[in-house]
């Protein structure tokens, strides 16, 4: 009988212990208690656990201001409001993320250009960002893709030069930062989410950060439908929604936060052991390990897998393989964003009011790094399973070994 679980035999890594996710603690049960009982559950009043929110993530995070909402996805869509994008401006985006940090473009009726990947880091190229700027480009939306930053010193500099507003979607990047700046600090704003599968998370929440006045002022007036600090609540001074974050929300967030910066640490401590013994396997590497990384928060940990290391077993095979001997992992959003069914090119230009040929022509783009990417490398793990300790990481590298061992026996199990 096969040694492979996949083929019924043990589990390698049997023993891996993955903390469930969110943690749930008596102070976190405590915060939503007394904002239950004391029956002030919206923000609509000065003192709010939001606002407190606000000032200790914003602080973490080394921003003058946060603005806290209900996810991430308005976030992204506040963000690009405020700075000033409006319908028919082009904004650069990746094309490996979730679908929010492209659809908040088109929601504004502007016009998502996908952008190609670093063939070192997967993150959105700065080289293909440039050349992909036309009279008509007002925006890039960078992405760190499962917490790891593109390249920020080349991002700010395009941006300012090309006078580009930088969004930065930092849904996955809760701790990250850059050469000792935190993520969400460079460009005009940084949106973060809190959505129940994230490394600060209460289920559902988002904030925007800034280090702007001017935007933080902007952020706040849209956040509120239209409200202005200090005027009377039913004086209106824009025509926007309603994003505000509720205050139960904000106290199991504040309660969370408590624990972050400890959680970034272990994370990457973790990682670092991950790092080491896969290179002793060999077959599959971390991204790129980059000085100017000085901290990284996790979503997922990404790897790149290298199937002609494991006798040309395609990847996904190698995942369900590595599910089945105990190690939770995925191929992150599966495939380049232009694919999904909601870029059908006529639906998008009906969308933005504009005519078909002026839209790209999404279903047909082919961009050559993301779409190798997704196709034959991208393996990622869940965050909180870099929370499972020194002796987690060495079962999901005993996992990956035995793979390896029998990997010739794995293809030929499914060819
Ligand atoms: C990269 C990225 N941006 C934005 C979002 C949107 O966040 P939310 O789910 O809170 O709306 C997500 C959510 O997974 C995401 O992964």
């Amino acid at each position: 009988m096969s040694t492979l679980a996949i083929k019924g035999g043990p589990k390698a890594a049997e023993s891996l212990r993955v903390p469930a996710w969110p943690l749930l603690t008596e102070e976190d049960r405590q915060a939503v208690m007394e904002v239950l009982d004391s029956r002030n559950w919206g923000r609509l009043y000065p003192e709010s656990r939001a606002e407190a929110f606000e000032k200790a993530f914003a602080a973490y995070h080394d921003a003058d201001f946060g603005i806290a909402v209900s996810n991430g996805t308005v976030a992204l869509e506040l963000a690009l409001v405020a700075a000033g994008i409006r319908p028919g401006d082009e904004v650069l985006v990746p094309a490996v993320t979730f679908i929010a940090s492209a659809s908040a473009i088109a929601c504004q009726g502007a016009i998502p250009i996908f952008v190609d990947s670093d063939p070192e880091t997967l993150a959105m190229s700065a080289t293909a960002a440039k050349a992909a700027i036309t009279p008509r480009t007002r925006g890039i939306v960078i992405v760190y893709y499962g917490g790891y930053p593109p390249d920020m010193d080349a991002f700010v500099r395009l941006a300012r030069e090309h006078n580009l507003v930088l969004i930065e979607d930092c849904a996955h990047a809760q701790g990250t930062a850059w050469r000792g700046r935190k993520a969400g600090s460079f460009g005009h704003f940084g949106c973060f989410s809190f959505q129940q599968s994230k490394s600060l998370s209460a289920g559902e929440g988002g904030m925007v950060i800034t280090c702007d006045p001017r935007l933080a002022e902007e952020a706040r007036l849209y956040h509120n439908i239209g409200r202005k600090v200090g005027f009377p609540g039913y004086e209106h001074f824009v025509l926007a929604s309603n994003y505000r974050l509720p205050e139960l929300s904000a106290a199991l967030l504040l309660s969370q936060f408590t624990r972050l910066a400890r959680q970034v640490q272990e994370r990457m401590a973790n990682a670092a052991i991950l790092a080491q013994g896969l290179r002793e396997i060999g077959g599959i590497k971390m991204l790129k390990q980059d000085e100017r990384i000085t901290q990284r928060g996790y979503y997922f940990l990404v790897l790149r897998y290298d199937g002609r290391e494991f006798a040309d077993v395609p990847l996904r095979t190698f995942i369900t393989a590595l599910q089945a001997e105990g190690v939770p992992c995925g191929s992150g959003y599966g495939m380049p964003l232009y694919k999904q069914p909601a870029f059908a090119r006529a639906y998008v230009a009906e969308l933005l009011g504009r005519a078909v040929e002026d839209v790209p022509d999404y279903p047909n783009l082919y961009l050559p790094v993301a779409e190798h990417f997704c196709a034959e490398e991208q393996i990622t793990i869940p965050h909180a399973v870099l929370l499972s300790g020194p002796e987690g990481m060495r079962a999901i590298l005993d996992a990956i070994a035995k793979l390896k061992a029998h990997a010739a026996e794995l293809r030929d199990a499914i060819a």
